[in-house]
C-alpha cells in the first residue's frame, strides 16, 4: 500500500552559502525521499530558505544592499546548489514568497483567535546568531551565547507573547501518546525535561526592526522569525484544504529532519503553535548530530568549512553523498575526514562493488558473449547466497524505515562482499575450464541478479553511479511510480540472452599518489592561529575578522576577453576560477589593457561579490583586483604556480 511520505529539511538562513552541515541534512532527506520512491510511496520533499529577521537585515546592511536584493541572491545559491549534489526536492520555499507570508498570517490569526496572544513588554538577552532569547542561566561567562560564543545583546521592546505555558500539559500528553514524535530517544528525554520545567510564554513579535512579516492587525510588529520560519512546513503545502494538504497528518506522514541545535523550536514551539491553531501535528521530528571536519569543529565563519559543491565537482556528488550517509551514524555527531572518505570510497565502492561489477561483466564478456546466461540448477552455494541476499535486502529496508541510512548501506555493501566471496567459492573460471557452460551460466546469472539488487539498494545514496551501473547491466533506469514497490525483495534472475553493456570501471580507485594530490587539493582551509575567543565588535572604520573572512578572494586565469561596444572603459572577460564553468566578469580595464594583453593572465578575483549589471545582458559575476589610475592599471596577482581557484586568506 502506498504511503504518503513528506520529508522536510530546516529552511536555511541565507547569511551564508550552503556548507557541509546544511548539505548533510539535505542529502539525508533526499536519500530518504529516494528510498520511499522505491517503495512506491507517494513522496514529497521540501527544503528552502529562511530569509527574515535581524541577522539577515544586519548582513544586508553590512553589504550596503537592500535585504530583498541580498536574500534573492543568497536564496538562489541554495536553490542552485542542491541539484549539484543530486538533491531533487519537490518544492523549495522562501519565507519572502507571498504564498508563505499570507499563510503565516493566517496561522497567526488562528492562534490569536484561540486567545493565545497578548501584548506586553519583554526584556532579556538575545543572540542574533540563534535568533533567540537566552535566559541568564544559559549564558557562558562574559554573557556569551553557548552556541555562538559571541556576546548576546540586551533587548527590551514591546512584543506579543504566545501563551506557551498553557501548552505544557497538552505537549507532554502528545509526547506520551506519540513516543515516536521525537527521535532519537536521548533527544526525546532532553525535550521532556525541558517541557516539564518552567515553560515561559514566548515572545513572538518584534518592533525594533522591520525585515519580517507584519503582524496582522498591528503592522508595527513583525513576526518573530521562528514563528515565521517553522510555519514553512505547513504553508508550502498550501494551508488547510489545499490539495497538497494530504501530505500532512492525518492522511500523510510528515517527518522533519533537523540539527540537534534547533530541536526545541521543532518539538516545543512548533507543536504548541499548531495545537493552538488546531492543526494536526507532524508525525516525527528527528534530530541529527553535528559534523566536525577532520576532527576540528566546523566554524561558522567558514574558515574550515568544506565546500560540498567543490567536493562534488572534484569527486562526483555520489561519492560525497555516500560518505555522509555511510560514515556518520544518523543522529550522532560525526567527523568528516577527507582521507577516510577516499579510503572508504576505495574499499566499499572501488574494490568491492566496482570490482564485483567488472569481474562479473568481464566473465560474461568472455564466456557468454556479453549476454545474460541462463540460471540453471542451483547448488548449495547459490542457495546459501540467495538466503543471505534476501536477509540483507530485507535488513537494509528495515534500516531505512528506522532512519538508519548508515546501517541500510552497510547491509548493501555487506551483500556486495558476500557476492565477491561467492565468486571466489563458486570459481566460475574453473567451471569454464572444465567446460561446464550451464554451471558457469548459473553462477554468472546469480551475480548479475545480485548486482541488479544492489543497483536498487544503493540508489538512494548513489543515484548517478547506480544509473550507470544499470546501463552496464543492460537494464532499464529505475522509474519509481506510486504504488509500485521496486525494492528487490525476491531473487529472480533475468531471462537468458539479454544484452549487457560493459564499459570502463564504475568506481576507478585512487592510488597513493592520486590520493595525496586530491587531499592536497581538498584539504580544508583551517586557520589554526585563529584564537578561540569571542569576536570583539569592530571599531568604526574597521571590519571584523568575520567580515574579512566572508570575502571570497580567488586566483583565476583569463580565458577570453573582448571590448564592449560603446563602453570605452570596459572589457568583458571569462575567468576560470576552478569552477565547472568560467565566470563572466565585466571590468573597467580597457583604458590600460587590450583584450589580447590579458589572455592567459593570472588575476585575483572577488568571487562572492553580488552580481552587477552594466547594461542590457552585460552582467558581471565578480571583480578583478587592480591598482593605479584607469590608464595605467597594474593587476594584482600571485606567482604563476599558484593553482587556479586558490583562495586568499
Ligand atoms: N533557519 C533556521 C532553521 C529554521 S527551520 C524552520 C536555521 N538555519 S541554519 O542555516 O542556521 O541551520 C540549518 C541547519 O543546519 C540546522 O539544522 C543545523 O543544525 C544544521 N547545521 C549547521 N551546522 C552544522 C554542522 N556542523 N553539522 C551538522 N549540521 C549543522 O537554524
Amino acid at each position: 500500500m502506498a504511503r504518503r511520505f513528506y520529508v522536510t529539511t530546516p529552511i536555511y538562513y541565507v547569511n551564508g552559502v550552503p556548507h557541509l552541515g546544511t548539505a548533510y541534512t539535505t542529502i539525508v532527506a533526499d536519500a530518504l525521499r529516494r528510498y520511499h520512491l522505491l517503495c512506491g510511496d507517494d513522496t514529497r520533499m521540501l527544503t528552502g530558505t529562511d530569509e527574515h529577521g535581524l541577522k539577515i537585515e544586519r548582513e544586508a546592511v553590512a553589504k550596503g544592499i537592500s535585504p530583498q536584493v541580498f536574500v534573492d541572491d543568497m536564496s538562489g545559491r541554495f536553490r542552485a546548489a542542491w541539484p549539484e549534489l543530486s538533491i531533487e526536492p519537490s518544492d523549495f520555499i522562501r519565507t519572502t514568497e507571498p504564498r508563505h507570508t499570507a499563510l503565516v498570517q493566517e496561522l497567526w490569526r488562528r492562534v490569536e483567535a484561540n486567545g493565545d496572544l497578548y501584548l506586553g513588554e519583554y526584556e532579556d538577552w538575545y543572540c542574533v546568531g540563534c535568533e533567540s532569547f537566552k535566559t541568564e542561566k544559559e549564558l557562558l561567562p562574559g554573557n556569551l551565547c553557548p552556541l555562538h560564543a559571541r556576546p548576546v545583546e540586551r533587548l527590551k521592546e514591546k512584543t506579543y507573547f504566545f501563551r506557551l505555558a498553557k501548552y505544557q500539559e497538552p505537549l507532554l500528553r502528545h509526547y506520551e501518546e506519540h513516543p515516536e514524535f521525537i527521535a532519537p530517544e536521548g533527544r526525546r528525554n532532553e525535550v521532556l525535561s525541558f517541557v516539564r520545567g518552567e515553560l515561559r510564554d514566548l515572545s513572538v513579535s518584534r518592533t525594533s526592526f522591520t525585515w519580517g512579516i507584519p503582524a496582522p492587525g498591528n503592522p508595527k510588529h513583525v513576526l518573530y522569525v521562528w514563528f515565521d520560519a517553522l510555519a514553512n512546513y505547513w504553508t508550502a503545502l498550501g494551508g488547510e484544504g489545499a490539495p497538497l494538504g494530504c501530505y500532512w497528518p492525518p492522511e500523510g506522514y510528515a517527518l522533519h529532519l533537523v540539527g540537534k541545535d534547533i530541536l526545541r523550536f521543532h518539538t516545543v514551539y512548533w507543536p504548541a503553535f499548531l495545537l493552538s491553531a488546531k492543526i494536526p501535528l507532524p508525525s516525527r521530528v528527528f534530530a541529527h548530530g553535528f559534523l566536525t571536519i577532520d576532527g576540528q569543529k566546523m566554524s561558522k565563519s567558514l574558515r574550515n568549512a568544506v565546500d560540498p559543491l567543490r567536493l562534488a565537482r572534484e569527486l562526483g556528488a555520489d561519492v560525497l553523498r555516500y560518505q555522509l550517509l555511510r560514515a556518520i551514524a544518523f543522529g550522532q555527531d560525526g567527523d568528516f575526514d577527507h582521507s577516510a572518505l577516499l579510503a572508504r570510497y576505495n574499499a566499499d565502492l572501488g574494490k568491492n562493488v566496482g570490482n564485483l561489477l567488472s569481474r562479473t561483466l568481464g566473465l560474461c564478456g568472455k564466456v557468454t558473449g556479453g549476454k545474460t546466461p541462463a540460471f540453471g540448477a542451483p547448488t548449495q552455494l547459490e542457495t546459501d547466497f540467495i538466503e543471505e541476499y534476501t536477509r540483507r535486502v530485507g535488513a537494509s529496508r528495515a534500516h531505512w524505515e528506522a532512519l538508519e541510512p548508515h546501517r541500510a548501506l552497510e547491509e548493501a555493501i555487506g551483500l556486495s562482499s558476500a557476492a565477491n566471496q561467492y565468486i571466489d567459492r563458486a570459481a566460475p573460471w574453473a567451471a569454464a575450464k572444465a567446460d561446464s557452460p550451464e554451471r558457469v551460466g548459473t553462477i554468472l546469472a546469480t551475480l548479475l541478479e545480485a548486482l541488479r539488487g544492489l543497483s536498487v539498494l544503493l540508489w538512494p545514496a548513489l543515484p548517478n553511479k547506480m544509473a550507470q551501473m544499470r546501463v552496464q547491466l543492460g537494464i532499464t533506469p529505475l522509474a519509481p511510480a506510486v504504488g509500485v514497490d521496486l525494492w528487490p525483495m525476491r531473487f529472480e534472475p533475468r531471462a537468458a540472452g539479454e544484452a549487457l553493456a560493459a564499459s570502463g570501471p564504475l568506481f576507478p580507485t585512487f592510488d597513493k599518489d592520486a590520493e595525496q594530490a586530491l587531499l592536497a587539493k581538498l584539504a580544508p582551509r583551517v586557520d589554526s592561529e585563529k584564537p578561540n575567543v569571542p569576536v570583539v565588535q569592530a571599531a568604526p572604520g574597521t571590519v571584523s575578522y568575520e567580515q574579512f573572512a566572508a570575502l571570497d578572494l580567488r586566483v583565476g586565469v583569463v580565458k577570453t576577453c573582448e571590448r564592449v561596444v560603446r563602453k570605452d572603459k570596459l572589457l568583458k572577460l571569462t575567468v576560470d576560477l576552478g569552477e565547472p564553468e568560467p565566470r563572466s566578469i565585466v571590468a573597467g580595464l580597457a583604458l590600460t589593457f587590450a583584450p589580447e594583453d590579458l589572455l592567459g593572465k593570472r588575476v585575483l578575483v572577488v568571487a562572492n561579490l553580488a552580481s552587477r549589471e552594466f547594461g542590457k545582458g552585460l552582467v558581471s559575476h565578480g571583480m578583478i583586483l587592480a591598482t593605479g589610475p584607469s590608464e595605467a592599471l597594474r593587476l594584482a596577482s600571485v606567482p604563476d604556480d599558484v593553482p587556479v581557484g586558490s583562495r586568499l586568506k
